[in-house]
């Protein structure tokens, strides 16, 4: 291939753009998450963050970062195996690993990074790893490089992950592998009932809880709290970006194995530590968690219900969702961007999704209003969806 050849394949197929005029994708924000955002000078409604509990803006945590780079810097220019970590990384990895209820954890710094790293470090290719269909691309991909079988199994589908597990008996090792919240629409898995079969079949569970953890369960601990897993044997992950507000990706698990990823684990091994202000925003967020989830997550769940319910009223299609997470079906790609641009020139900044991110057709846009939002914020929203639906006949 000629370099022309070469520059000429790897470009953006503009072709939605031109059909929509509109790109809803890398806005240019001004702002940190408050009741509105700031998007090229203009205020914003802002339903397309993972900011469940509203604290991705808080003072206390921003106190807490800025009194960590006063202390340590801005970043110890070094992997975590060339120098080591701070004390600040040390009590943090315990109480992160206190707050799920593992015995260990590890940091990386982004959940993509963790769920990539993992796989390498695990398994080879005489292991299966069977996975929920719908599971996020840090997981497949990091599977993928194992070179080891793939078996995916029907999204929460108990039964086809039993198939899978009764066919992969001669393998050396199986995985199973799965999200708590599948942040598209807001699913949960069983995972109580997956732990189980794990059990019997003598395979690892993988959970990864980044859509979960300090949202479900009745203390905001995640997915383990949520289905009353006790003395768990698997493997967890999750981003610190979602809930946590910071940056991240931990994974915990037995203290064997933590200890054996922080010298197999590439990803972890070879990149540069996570940011010490970062790990003592996420430890400040922990403690706000642990002390106001009570009153944050209600609110959450509050907003949730008052948009579903009321775009459900409008008569706007709305995905079934256990968590607060509410998505309108939206179909091909094109309807999804034009709804979305329909949201935008009203200014309201929601996510689409499209393909190859869902199945081709099937397209969403997700909202998430996060505990930041005041109510009247989520009426006046609730006000432009109406609008947008009457607008529509
Ligand atoms: C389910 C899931 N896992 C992992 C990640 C990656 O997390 P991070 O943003 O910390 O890299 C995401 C983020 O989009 C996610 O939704």
């Amino acid at each position: 291939m000629s370099t022309k050849e070469f520059y000429e394949l790897h470009q953006l197929n503009i072709e939605l753009k031109r059909k929509t005029g509109f790109n809803p994708y890398y806005v240019n924000v001004q702002s940190g998450l408050n009741d509105s955002i700031i998007i090229d000078g203009k205020e914003f409604i802002n339903l397309a963050a993972n900011n469940y509990l509203g604290i991705a803006n808080d003072i206390r945590i921003k106190e807490a970062t800025i009194n960590a780079i006063n202390k340590y810097g801005l970043s110890l220019c070094a992997t975590p195996i060339a120098l080591g970590g701070t004390d600040l990384y040390k009590s943090l990895s315990q109480k992160l690993s206190d707050f799920v209820g593992l015995e260990s954890s590890i940091i990386y710094p982004s959940c993509y990074q963790a769920n990539n790293g993992l796989f390498p470090a695990i398994a080879d290719k005489n292991d299966v790893i069977i996975i929920d269909q719908f599971s996020h691309s840090s997981l497949i991909e990091g599977a993928r490089t194992v070179g080891c079988k793939i078996r995916p199994f029907l999204h929460n589908n108990l039964d086809s992950l039993e198939k899978n597990l009764k066919n992969s008996l001669k393998h050396k090792q199986v995985f199973v592998v799965t999200e708590s919240v599948f942040s598209t629409e807001g699913s949960i898995a069983p995972f109580a009932e997956i732990v189980e079969l794990c059990k019997i079949f003598d395979a690892i569970p993988v959970i990864d809880d980044s859509h979960g953890i300090g949202v479900i369960g009745k203390n905001g601990k995640g997915i383990l709290e949520h289905s009353g897993i006790k003395d768990y044997q698997g493997i967890y992950t999750a981003s610190l970006g979602k809930s946590i507000a910071n940056s991240g990706g931990m994974i915990s698990g037995k203290k064997t194995l933590i200890d054996y990823l922080k010298y197999y684990s590439p990803h972890l091994v070879y990149s540069t530590s996570i940011a010490p202000s970062i790990l003592a925003g996420i430890e400040k967020a922990i403690c706000i968690i642990e002390e106001e989830f009570e009153v944050l997550g209600n609110k959450m769940w509050k907003y949730r219900n008052k948009l579903r319910d009321a775009l459900i009223e409008f008569g706007y299609g709305v995905r079934s969702s256990s968590a607060p997470i509410t998505s309108i079906v939206t179909g091909p790609s094109v309807d999804t961007l034009l709804f979305a641009k329909e949201l935008y020139n009203r200014n309201v900044l929601a996510t689409p999704f499209i393909y190859p991110s869902v199945p081709e057709n099937q397209g969403v846009i997700r909202l998430i209003a996060g505990a930041n939002l005041e109510e009247k914020t989520i009426d006046r929203a609730l006000h432009i969806f109406k609008e947008i639906k009457e607008s529509q006949g």
